[in-house]
């Protein structure tokens, strides 16, 4: 007999994040009791909840302070937690890898022994990562061996074994990992390369920014819409057994793709030139709109990932619903809309 979700108790720690705010709203629409673990921030952290019609509990806590996620558990009696706080930014985990290890493994660690022993029936989900497939020939799947080359897919790569596969041997805890790959929205962080192209290239149209400047064009990234995944987490916390799962559309596009596809949508023409540092993408007025600037390289890259997720659409009835193209629209008009607004 199936458990209805209505009553049940969620806690998600990283609710502040684009994927917090959508499965959120998934949460509470299925009828639950949601709970998101929020840290001190000089600036507003619930931006990307405030239109919601319904409102989660915020209790205040931090993947670094064990007393505060132990209150946290106390507080929210959580059945299920959804564990996606995290230093998600790849770049970045080369500057500071020091505390892309103290959150993504150790806090991990804290929030999973915290919850055990509040609750050893507790269902935990990790956001493991593609990432931590690295160098890993595509397309990826559960079997695929891990090669992380960032301090960022190295940290997610050790909690997944130490505490996600580690602690469901040892302790028989329900805990799995989604191997997401990369998804996104219009309320992804403005730094991650398809928010930065979209708003970037509709600044452009609206004649507020000259031109973009942009990493590694080559780059392949298996691109998904971020609602759709949230649907595949909940299905992962409502299986018999706990098991790890890919999610992913089977798609890869080049960050040259994103661009063209974006700028299509933007009628801006778009002519490239040039190779490696100095290639160029300039429109019909030769004037440069995309310039590269080694900046935004980084020291190892993961240059090609392409998910493979026949397991989830198994055993999850799991599946992209939002196509490439479509999820290039979503964001640009998404984008061109709030900009649009703001300039009237
Ligand atoms: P995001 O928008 O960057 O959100 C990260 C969240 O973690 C934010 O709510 C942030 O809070 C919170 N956080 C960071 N450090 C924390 C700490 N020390 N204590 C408590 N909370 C902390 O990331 P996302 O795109 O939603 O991704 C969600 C999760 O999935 C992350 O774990 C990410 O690594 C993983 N993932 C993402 C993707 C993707 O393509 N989006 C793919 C695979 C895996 P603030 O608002 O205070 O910064
Ligand atoms: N951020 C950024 N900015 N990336 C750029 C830029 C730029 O100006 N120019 C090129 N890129 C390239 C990066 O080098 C990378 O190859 C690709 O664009 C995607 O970069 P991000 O959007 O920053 O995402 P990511 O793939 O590194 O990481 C995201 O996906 C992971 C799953 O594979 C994050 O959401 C991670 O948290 C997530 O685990």
């Amino acid at each position: 007999m199936k458990v209805s979700p209505k009553g049940r108790r969620a806690l998600i720690t990283g609710i502040t994040g684009q994927d917090g705010s959508y499965l959120t709203e998934l949460l509470l629409s299925k009828g639950y009791e949601v709970y998101g673990l929020v840290r001190r921030s000089s600036n507003d952290p619930l931006v990307r909840l405030h239109n919601l019609k319904s409102k989660p509990h915020i209790v205040y806590g931090n993947l670094r302070d064990m007393a505060s996620l132990e209150r946290a558990i106390k507080e929210a009696r959580p059945d299920e937690i959804y564990n996606l706080a995290a230093q998600s930014d790849v770049g970045i985990s080369f500057k500071c890898p020091e505390e892309t290890e103290e959150i993504n493994y150790y806090g991990v660690g804290r929030l999973v022994n915290a919850a055990m022993r509040f609750n050893p029936k507790v269902r935990i989900y990790q956001a493991s990562t593609s990432e931590m497939f690295g160098k890993t020939k595509p397309p990826q799947n559960e079997e695929s061996p891990f090669l992380p080359v960032s301090p960022y897919g190295v940290a997610k790569l050790k909690a997944h074994e130490d505490f996600v596969v580690g602690y469901r041997e040892k302790h028989g805890l329900y805990i799995c990992s989604g191997f997401l790959f990369n998804h996104e929205s219009p309320r992804r962080g403005e730094h991650f390369v398809t928010r930065k192209i979209s708003i970037s290239l509709v600044k452009v149209k609206l004649g507020l920014q000259d031109r973009v400047e942009l990493g590694n064009l080559d780059a392949k990234r298996d691109w998904g819409y971020a609602g759709d995944y949230v649907e595949a987490m909940w299905k992962m916390h409502q299986q018999k057994k706990p098991q790890d799962y890919v999610v992913a559309t089977g798609e890869s596009h080049t960050v040259r793709d994103f661009v063209n596809e974006a700028a299509a949508i933007l009628a801006i023409k778009l002519h490239w030139s040039g190779q490696g540092l100095r290639e160029v993408a300039k429109n019909e007025k030769r004037k440069t709109i995309v310039r590269v600037n080694k900046m935004f390289y980084r020291p190892t890259e993961v240059d090609y990932l392409l998910g493979d997720c026949r397991k989830a659409a198994k055993d999850l009835k799991w599946g992209p619903q939002l196509s490439f193209a479509k999820l290039v629209r979503l964001m640009v008009e998404s984008d061109l809309a709030a900009l649009s607004r703001g300039i009237k």
